[in-house]
């Protein structure tokens, strides 16, 4: 065994300089093994997650998860009639797996460990405490009139009391509707309405790289124009002094005392929703995506042992925020689920300074660490010297969110992972639930920039967006499509199950469409070009730009807006907005001003525009249809590339917006 263990996982060609394989180093520091011998046995599970997906994932389910009713139906449905289902019959309870199972075993481990946003206000909570604290936040929920079936929208900074209220939701079979808290006013209001939320879970305030958010101020503000909302509970963060709305607000720490702490779990069917997240669409207002309790389970517990390698007793950290999908799965679900401690942090990685995320390694022995390659740039940035720490218990490095730029990732390996830890770069969605295109850690060999190979039960197909016909072989680039339904997908936009299918399913009839360009090399491993539609992403969110757009529009002074995503060193892509005025306004500066923060009150801060450029006009075909195209090359210094532009309707405006990006420039 320890023979095997010690074994090089993979051989790949000599001449493939770029090709790395799970560090020896990873390998010898492990507490065990890998869960998978090597490449080979990946690509036999592959195989008959492939070919036998019933077999495969009807295995993986009752493995990873503890079922009240065992399924018959492992799949059911498929992706060109848009009814794909999991684990049919099967019942069972989300905080039941990810909480009691643990607690009835070892109610002394550590689940959470809670690293505040100052160094030194941290705590732990272990598996005991985490059920009696889901138990009583249920009990409240209930009393508040919340049932199975109910939304809960949360609007909570990153504090152990978010993971609460989520699993004290999925507990009593309400679906919780997680609205990430740097969303403004606005944009809480439209998700609580889409969901029909009745009640809103949210903090008196957020600490946040020393600065205090005002969260209760938002929900309020938000509810003013949400009168279905019949009940807000209130976590006391920081104490500070706000207003509470009689018969409407509680405070969390009032309302729990009054609770016994344990509550059953209620049985959900594998079907039921679990929980609603909102995402941004190319076109129109954001989508709620909906997962269901059986498959995302599965997908989230499947990934987190392979794919971080997951060990009884790792402490594994994911810098995402809840309010996220990368929150969802890999704060939450994924490692609660394997029964792990997972690191919760409520502050920023600069702050108190550029050595925060290596403190918290080395002060918990983190032993798998997970973030967006904007963090990693940033810190790159910032120095070597201030990853001072040893870190030597880390055994995996994940990326998820963006494409990780060579440099970076390398920077990652060697740097930060003294090139003893396997570096993953992670790609999924959102609306994929789970990681889809993946290295398993201690496994596959990674090639910097590339997110490898597929992971079990996921078929890719590269699709050629012409001619709308599949592209075999290697060697080859296109769109990217999936071929087979997978249990962690998400089944439907809450409301609008149409547009799911148009937007997901119906571009390339039979296939999940990703909305993501993507290339297979001559070795089958796929590289991620980025969004083909128009979704820009900023830091590793997910930003529409029509949305922006629409945003922009509401201020009085705009008559027309077209944003664009660009690249940028930091952020990934930065938005741009052009924008072009009513008459009677001047261009100036204070009005670029009033437009960025037209978008922060509208979105949310992380939404604002990095640029703004007022025009006199903006370059729209004779149908109408802007031409984001030619704005994009402009921005690019690109003007000799424009292409045809007699098709506009008035073909001069290029000329006078390259004057103003040159003069802004
Ligand atoms: C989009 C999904 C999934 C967690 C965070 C983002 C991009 C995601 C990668 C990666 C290159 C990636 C894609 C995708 N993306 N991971 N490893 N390499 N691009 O979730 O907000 O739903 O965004 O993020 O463009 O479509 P999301």
């Amino acid at each position: 065994m320890a023979e095997q263990a010690a074994k090089a996982p993979v051989v790949a060609e000599a001449h493939e300089v770029d090709t790395y394989h799970p560090p020896q180093k990873m390998l010898a520091k492990h507490p065990s093994k890998p869960h998978l011998s090597g490449l080979e046995e990946y690509q036999q599970l592959y195989k008959e997650s492939i070919t036998e997906p019933k077999k495969f994932w009807g295995r993986l389910a009752r493995e990873l998860l503890t079922w009240s009713k065992d399924f018959q139906t492992v799949q059911h449905g498929s992706l060109a009639e848009g009814n794909v289902a999991w684990f049919l019959e099967g019942e069972l309870n989300a905080s039941y797996n990810c909480v009691d199972r643990h607690a009835f075993k070892d109610p002394d481990r550590v689940a959470i460990i809670y690293e505040a946003d100052e160094p030194t206000d941290g705590r732990t909570v272990t598996y005991g405490e985490l059920l009696r604290e889901v138990s009583r936040v249920a009990h409240v929920l209930k009393d508040m009139g919340v049932r199975k079936g109910d939304t809960v929208a949360i609007y909570l900074p990153m504090i152990p009391e978010a993971l609460v209220a989520i699993l004290a939701c999925a507990r009593i079979g309400a679906i919780h509707s997680v609205v990430f808290a740097g969303f403004s006013a606005d944009s809480l209001r439209d998700r609580v309405i889409d969901a029909h939320s009745r009640v809103v879970i949210t903090s008196d305030e957020g600490k946040r790289g020393g600065k205090l958010i005002g969260t209760k101020k938002i929900v309020d503000e938000a509810l003013k124009k949400a009168p279905d909302v019949k009940h807000v509970l209130v976590f006391k963060r920081t104490g500070a002094d706000i207003p509470m709305t009689q018969g409407r607000d509680y405070w969390w720490h009032e309302e729990v005392e009054k609770w016994p702490a344990y509550i059953a779990p209620e049985p959900m069917s594998a079907e039921d929703p679990l929980f609603l997240l909102y995402t941004s669409g190319s076109t129109g207002k954001p989508k709620g995506m909906m997962h269901t309790t059986g498959g995302y389970l599965v997908g989230a517990a499947a990934t987190a042992k392979y794919v971080f390698d997951i060990h009884e007793g790792d402490r594994y950290f994911c810098g995402g925020d809840v309010g996220w999908i990368t929150g969802h799965t890999y704060v939450v679900y994924a490692p609660l689920l394997l029964g792990v401690s997972t690191v919760v942090f409520e502050g920023t990685p600069a702050y108190p300074n550029f050595s925060r995320y290596w403190d918290i390694i080395e002060k918990h022995k983190v032993t798998q660490f997970y973030v967006a390659p904007t963090a990693l740039r940033l810190l790159k940035r910032a120095g070597d010297q201030f990853v001072r720490n040893e870190m030597k218990h880390l055994r995996v490095l994940g990326s998820v969110g963006e494409p990780i730029a060579a440099e970076v990732w390398k920077w990652y390996f060697e740097v930060v992972g003294k090139e003893e830890a396997h570096v993953v770069d992670t790609y999924w969605q959102t609306e994929t639930g789970s990681h889809v295109i993946t290295p398993l850690a201690g496994v596959t060999p990674t090639k910097p920039g590339s997110a490898s190979l597929p992971f079990f039960g996921i078929e890719p197909a590269i699709i050629d967006p012409v001619s709308g016909e599949e592209i075999p072989g290697n060697d080859v680039e296109g769109v990217l499509a999936f071929k087979q339904p997978w249990p962690s997908m998400a089944r439907t936009v809450w409301g609008a199950h149409k547009r799911y299918r148009d937007t997901y399913l119906n571009v390339y009839k039979g296939y999940y469409f990703t909305g993501d360009g993507a290339g297979r090399d001559h070795e089958g491993f796929y590289w991620i070009r980025g969004r083909v539609d128009d979704v820009v992403n900023v830091s590793g969110h997910r930003l529409s730009t029509a949305e922006i757009e629409a945003a922009l529009i509401e201020h009085p002074a705009v008559a027309e807006a077209a944003v664009v995503g660009v690249a940028d060193e930091l952020t990934g892509q930065a938005v741009n907005a052009f924008v072009a005025v009513k008459d009677g306004n001047e261009p100036s500066d204070a009005l670029r001003k009033e437009f960025i923060l037209q978008v922060r009150r509208s979105i949310g801060p992380f939404a604002a525009p990095k640029a703004v450029y007022i025009v006199p006009d903006l370059p729209k075909t004779r149908s109408g249809k802007i031409m984001r195209r030619i704005l994009r090359k402009i921005l690019a210094g690109e003007e000799d590339q424009l292409g045809d532009i007699t098709t506009l309707s008035d073909p001069t405006v290029v000329e006078k917006i390259i004057v103003v990006v040159h003069d802004a420039k």
